[in-house]
């Protein structure tokens, strides 16, 4: 009864949960861009979120795929599940409001104007929606900065059925150093990267004199840390000497990595952008070493649901 009350207070209607990433079917899904004039497009490997308030995820395009005239007004995303090509499990319809050109291609920035969700049969779903909608009424009163709207929100959801890989980014300029979890990171088939910071984080201070990110793959074991690190986000700088991981320097740059067999990248920051609630920088590797392992990653409670009734499953760290 209390843990029922709690819901309609707060409202949570539409989680993320920590998940093991894994190199199986539930995490291979198939994303394809449709209604552009050059046919369907799969962007699995060419997508990113890049705002928060409002909701923008930025699409990669090569040249040649809107090269035959201007992209379509309402193109929609969809997402297929592991060894399906007929039913997508959600379809996010889009409105084209920018774009950025890139080495390779351009990225195609879209806000979300109508979500369908097939995750969850329509009267859960329905008391999640009104879940999420009381959350976003109340954001403001909870002191919740980011303040999604419902439309938002359902998109996001929806947008996280793709799991979303966790890193611990480490920054650092004129003795100040930072090392803080993120997992609005794209890694772009062109090979470009792409990484959304909230505006208000320090971090971003340190990014845009510096042009240098050390990125390590934030391991599952190290749930609780990676946590504790992103609660700390506005601090304006980082103790080394107080965090509980393990920490060492970056071969290249020389910034905070996770001292322990993992995946360690560096990247050089070419272009940055501010985007609604996020400043989105653009950046190429410079050196990588390691593998990722067990690593943590964000994945939508709607999917995780839909995998369960499916007699499939993956690994999840807390519970829904
Ligand atoms: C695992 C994890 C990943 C995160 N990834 C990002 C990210 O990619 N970009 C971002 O701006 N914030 C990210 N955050 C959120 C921030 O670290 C921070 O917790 C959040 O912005 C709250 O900050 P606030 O106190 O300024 O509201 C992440 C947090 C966690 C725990």
């Amino acid at each position: 009864m209390r843990h029922l009350l709690s819901l309609l207070r707060s409202g949570k209607g539409l989680r993320y949960a920590p998940v093991v990433y894994a190199d199986s079917a539930e995490f291979a899904l198939r994303v394809v861009l449709r209604g552009l004039p050059s046919g369907p497009i799969d962007v699995s490997g060419d997508h990113c979120p890049v705002s928060m308030r409002p909701f923008v995820l930025g699409v990669r395009l090569a040249a040649k795929n809107v090269d035959q005239g201007a992209l379509a007004p309402c193109p929609w995303l969809e997402i297929y599940p592991p060894n399906s090509e007929t039913t997508p499990l959600a379809r996010l319809a889009l409105k084209s409001v920018g774009m950025l050109p890139m080495n390779q291609g351009a990225l195609y920035l879209f806000e979300v104007a109508r979500t369908m969700n097939r995750c969850l049969p329509r009267p859960t779903l329905w008391l999640r929606y009104l879940l999420a909608w009381q959350n976003a009424r109340t954001a403001a009163r909870r002191g919740d900065a980011l303040r999604m709207s419902a439309r938002d929100l359902r998109a996001l959801n929806a947008y996280y059925i793709v799991a979303r890989p966790v890193f611990l980014v480490g920054v650092g300029h004129d003795k100040r150093e930072d090392l803080f979890p993120m997992d609005l990171v794209g890694a772009l088939s062109s090979g470009e990267y792409l990484l959304a910071l909230r505006a208000t984080s320090p971090g971003v201070a340190l990014i845009e004199a510096s042009k240098r990110i050390a990125m390590s793959s934030a391991p599952a074991e190290l749930l609780e840390a990676v946590y504790a690190l992103g609660n700390r986000h506005r601090q304006p700088t980082l103790d080394l000497n107080k965090l509980t991981v393990p920490i060492s320097s970056s071969p290249l740059f020389g910034l905070p990595v996770l001292d322990q067999a993992g995946l360690v990248r560096e990247l050089s920051v070419e272009r940055v952008e501010r985007i609604g609630s996020h400043v989105l920088f653009m950046a190429r590797i410079e050196h990588e070493a390691g593998l990722s392992g067990r690593q943590l990653a964000h994945m939508s409670g709607t999917y995780i649901e839909w995998l369960r009734r499916s007699q499939r499953g993956c690994e999840v760290l807390a519970p829904l």
